[in-house]
């Protein structure tokens, strides 16, 4: 019997605070053994000579299959989850929706049955509450917790689609996620503001891709994040903003957490990649998103805290639609189903920016891969050390990549990060020392993925 499965030889581990030389073993899994020199038997001996040996991504944020914008998100769970393995991401948290009178165990299991069959790499679930059921809801967030949901969600936005909490549901719902050890992630947009702007636009003709970022701009972001910054504070209760876009709401957070408040943002690539003039572009659809991205001033303050530590997660939002689908919208932006892929970049973009020396690679490690797993419970996840589940990236620092929809293994027919070049790129990705991911092709297997149980928060 050989003594390992796997031992990953000659490269560079990079964790959240360190990078050095260091043979990696795998046995059943797990991360076994970690020394400058392991001379032992394994059944795969991998040569990462001048190679970085990283901890898999987790994208903290996907919507795959997700029924929204009159039809269903583009990518299964299958294709998104093969898309996430190339781009060296090993666990997805999906956000499924509760439909109205639905329970969390009957949401839940609804994924997992598709899942089990499906998924390519790990998962876990931020489940969206739109209901309380009277009050069930609450009693049964123990049990949900209890089994390893341990974040909800809540939408500000989203009105007409049914998916919007009021401020009484919010708070009730902050209150018992607190006491659970659980936390509620956030979409903060003013919806009456967008509606306001909209009618507006729409009665003027005034009907491009723009008018979407025009009804919805910085200040109608910024007032939502303040609100919801607002009740944690007050509330003492732990809150997780995902994909801010505005510089007024990041620094309402900034604030937050140097007051000591457990306010923790996540932001997503095409925010630090893109500004508002792309919905001038003839393809403008295609970026339609909510929040949409913003002006440079706000890019900016993104990349700051970005650099000095006060934003806390990189994940991707991917909610990819087809174009024929972002077409409906050609002629009135309220017909675009809002969303973008991003799976498979999240990881190799925020890699790139360490390479050309905007961030550490260590950094990189802790947007996109650390801190997730410790703001979310994923104890076996997040780093590369011993015990820890052999989820593993290989890195070529040398490798240059032309982001395409032709070498994308999403299943969307059209790629917002067309043309991209990146310097630097995933050549392997290991989900619990399975090879799922090799220098372009997908070798994994649906239905290897399983589903991450997670912690609650520890008071
Ligand atoms: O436009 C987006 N982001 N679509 C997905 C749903 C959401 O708000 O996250
Ligand atoms: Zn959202
Ligand atoms: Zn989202
Ligand atoms: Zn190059």
């Amino acid at each position: 019997m050989k003594e390992f499965d796997l031992i990953i030889k000659n490269g560079t581990v990079v964790t959240s605070t360190e990078s050095f030389l260091c043979d990696v073993a795998v046995k059943d899994g797990k991360i076994a053994a970690m020394a400058q020199n392991i001379e032992a038997d394994a059944k795969e001996i991998y040569d990462a000579a001048g190679k970085l040996v990283l901890p898999g991504a987790l994208d903290a944020h996907t919507h795959m299959a997700m029924p929204f914008g009159g039809t269903v998100s583009a990518d299964s769970y299958m294709a998104g989850t093969r898309a996430a393995a190339c781009g060296g991401v090993t666990t997805i948290f999906d956000y499924p929706v509760q439909h109205k009178g639905e329970t969390i165990r009957g949401l839940v299991n609804s994924k997992k049955e598709v899942l089990e069959k499906e998924a390519c790499v790990d998962y876990a679930m931020h489940c969206c509450i739109t209901d309380l059921n009277e009050g069930e809801i609450l009693e049964e967030m123990e049990k949900a917790v209890a089994e390893g949901i341990t974040s909800f969600k809540c939408f500000l936005v989203y009105k007409k689609e049914g998916m919007m909490v009021d401020d009484g549901m919010l708070a009730r719902l902050m209150l018992r996620a607190k006491e659970l050890g659980a936390m509620i992630n956030i979409h903060a947009e003013n919806p009456d503001l967008i509606d306001y702007y909209t009618e507006k636009f729409l009665s003027e003709g005034k009907t491009s891709a723009w008018y979407h970022y025009m009804s919805r701009p910085e200040f109608v972001e910024a007032e939502a994040d303040k609100r919801a910054v607002h009740w944690a504070k007050h509330l003492d209760a732990p809150l997780y903003l995902v994909h801010m876009a505005d510089k007024e709401g990041l620094e309402a957070c900034i604030e937050a957490k140097e007051e000591g408040a457990d306010v923790f943002v996540e932001t997503c690539p095409q925010y630090l990649e893109f500004t508002c003039d792309v919905y001038k572009r003839e393809d403008g659809r295609n970026f339609v998103c909510s929040p949409p991205m913003k002006g440079q001033e706000s890019q900016d303050a993104l990349w700051k805290a970005i650099k000095n530590g006060m934003i806390d997660t990189v994940a991707t939002d991917h909610c990819p639609f087809q174009s024929y689908e972002k077409d409906w919208g050609k002629d009135d932006f309220t017909k675009i189903p809002n969303g973008c892929p991003g799976v498979e970049n999240l990881y190799p973009y925020m890699l790139d920016a360490a390479n050309s020396g905007k961030i550490t690679f260590e950094r990189a490690v802790e947007l996109c891969s650390t801190n997730v797993a410790k703001i979310f419970g994923c104890d076996n996840k997040g780093s590369i050390s011993v015990g820890k589940d052999a989820d593993i990236v290989i890195y070529d620092k040398d490798k240059d990549f032309t982001i395409s929809v032709d070498n994308m293994h999403s299943d969307l027919d059209h790629t917002i990060w067309e043309g991209k070049q990146l310097h630097g790129y995933p050549i392997r990705t290991y989900l619990r020392g399975n090879v799922v991911y090799d220098n372009g092709d997908f070798v994994g297997t649906p239905g290897l993925g399983e589903y991450v149980k997670r912690s609650p928060r520890k008071h």
